[in-house]
């Protein structure tokens, strides 16, 4: 969809309209930016999702068997003993923000090249501008806003507005009133409510224990019952991500992980459900002080339709322990959306084509 001429504010006639208007025709994207995975959405229906790693080959040798300079996205992941890795956001938010020297300057081209794989990956053509929205954290600082607007710049995409990522799946579902979201990430956790407008700093909350938390504290049950076993985070996250639940099924985590170089099977069941599980209270909590803040005569209405996106959403029973939880606060229904994956993606997609051209580069929430 064409971007709309209309009455522009100066900071928008400054920075955003000669950059976008002298290109040929606009090119509309959702980025869901996020700390394990990034996903893109694009107007002419492209759809990519991608690791949110970067890695430079180690030595020239490394460079020679990669016959690159830099390695983007799931490559780092299968070629990571040849390279140094490094994972531009931390915790939801781009990490080099919170990093000092030589550190911060790496973390920072990493957070470049993420966001210039991204827009390679919408295949967009020649002369044409980019307008993107991209997904953050509910309760990201304005630092951290603009620090994703200078790197988006840096990566060639030309206009950039920053939303709350549980916001953009709310306006993919056109749950715009009346519905809790939540976003269950690797970094964060992000709810929102929403009363039928852009939601302000009270309608959000970021919890900051997600499913790097879970990868975490299962390393730490698994390491306890069975120390002689090897792994890695990545061999846990893999791991939980194919056996994840909240209920005691049949169904065993049976893993074959080494010891003393051999390998060998373990049981993770009763490790993987007493992790993913720590998670709940928190999130009752949290929808807890959404509803118990809000107009009392729609509060049912946002506890019957608490909408859960984000790849935490998968886990096995889910539904069921939100649920229960909700009971204690007068019941409640909850919704896990179908596509995790891109749900976010795809909203910010949807307002980067419905927003009005003097909006671009201004940070919204
Ligand atoms: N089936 C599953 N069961 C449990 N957890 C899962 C499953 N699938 C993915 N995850 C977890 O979901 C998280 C990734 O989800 P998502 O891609 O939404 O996060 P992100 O956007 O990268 O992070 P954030 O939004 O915090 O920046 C990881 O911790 C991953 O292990
Ligand atoms: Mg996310």
């Amino acid at each position: 969809m064409a971007a709309k001429k209309q009455a522009q504010s100066p900071e928008a006639r400054d920075v955003a309209t000669p950059m976008i208007e002298d290109k040929v025709g606009i090119l509309h994207v959702g980025i869901d930016l996020g700390t394990s995975r990034s996903a893109i959405a694009s107007s002419n229906g492209t759809r990519e999702v991608m690791a949110s790693l970067v890695g430079w080959p180690k030595d020239s040798v490394s460079a020679k068997v990669l016959g690159r300079t830099v390695v983007v996205g799931d490559r780092v992941h299968e070629n990571r003993l040849a390279l140094n890795c490094c994972f531009p956001l931390k915790d939801g938010n781009l990490a080099f923000t919170q990093l000092k020297g030589d550190q911060r300057k790496v973390s920072r081209r990493a957070g470049v090249r993420l966001l210039a794989a991204l827009r390679k990956a919408a295949r967009v053509q020649k002369g044409q501008a980019v307008c993107a929205v991209i997904g953050a954290p509910a309760e990201a600082t304005r630092e951290n806003k603009e620090a994703i607007i200078d790197l988006a710049r840096e990566a060639r995409i030309d206009g950039v507005m920053v939303v709350s990522e549980p916001f953009a799946v709310a306006y993919a579902l056109d749950a715009l009133e009346n519905a809790i979201v939540i976003d269950i990430g690797a970094g964060t956790i992000d709810l929102c409510r929403m009363a039928g407008s852009l939601p302000c700093d009270e309608d959000q909350v970021t919890l900051f224990q997600a499913g790097d938390y879970v990868d975490q504290r299962l390393c730490e049950l698994i390491h306890e019952a069975h120390p002689e076993i090897q792994f890695t985070s990545n061999m846990i996250k893999l791991a939980k991500e194919r056996f994840s639940s909240m209920v005691d099924t049949q169904k065993r985590a049976i893993v074959s992980f080494p010891a003393q170089g051999r390998p060998t099977k373990i049981d993770i069941t009763d490790q993987i459900r007493t992790a993913v599980t720590e998670l709940v209270p928190s999130m009752i909590a949290g929808i807890q002080k959404l509803v118990s803040t809000f107009d009392p005569e729609f509060q049912h209405k946002i506890r019957d339709k608490v909408i859960v996106s984000g790849g935490g959403s998968q886990v096995f029973g889910l539904q069921d322990a939100l649920e229960s939880g909700l009971d204690e606060l007068g019941g409640g229904r909850v919704i896990i959306v179908d596509d995790p994956v891109f749900t976010g993606a795809q909203g910010a997609l949807k307002l980067a084509q419905d927003m009005p051209l003097e909006y671009w580069n201004q940070i919204r929430n």
